[in-house]
């Protein structure tokens, strides 16, 4: 077996983190070697979730663990969102900015798992924050695009 390899986030600025990312089509060793580095990357920081372009690929990949155990994500699409929950987030490329951010109160979420099957998530509160979150990275959507402005910004 292979080591698992922890990666390098790429930071704000860079502009990979502002690329559409692919669709994946072929599911194959390479495609599971980057899952299995990713969820390495995300526990190595800390992190609750983790989108592949912030490892510099620009494919549809996520993963995330909010506490109830690791998720993966391949080309997710949310299908259905309802209410709204504000709280501060951060992200894992953009150091110790944390920004309130308004975000549905639950999604549904359709993806496929590593073995190319079909299945459907349903998110609440942080899990669909999270979800919310990780499947923007995937647009080049960063949660500072949507924080509502400080109130001490500007002139
Ligand atoms: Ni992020």
């Amino acid at each position: 077996m292979r080591n698992l390899a922890i990666r390098n986030i790429v930071k704000l600025g860079d502009d990979t983190l502002r690329k559409k990312c692919k669709p994946v089509n072929i599911i194959d060793r390479r495609t599971h070697e980057l899952l299995d580095d990713m969820a390495q990357t995300m526990y190595e920081a800390n992190g609750v979730g983790l989108a592949a372009p912030q490892v510099g690929v620009l494919k549809r990949i996520v993963v995330m663990d909010v506490g109830q155990g690791l998720i993966e994500l391949i080309n997710p699409q949310i299908v259905k969102s309802s209410g709204s929950q504000t709280a501060e987030e951060g992200c894992l490329s953009c150091g110790d900015v944390r920004k309130s951010v308004t975000r549905p109160m639950k999604v549904e979420v359709r993806a496929l798992d590593r073995y190319g099957k079909s299945f459907t998530l349903r998110g609440e509160e942080l899990l669909a924050r999270c979800c919310c979150h990780e499947i923007d990275h995937l647009d080049g959507i960063l949660f500072l695009d949507r924080a509502a402005p400080d109130p001490d910004e500007g002139e």
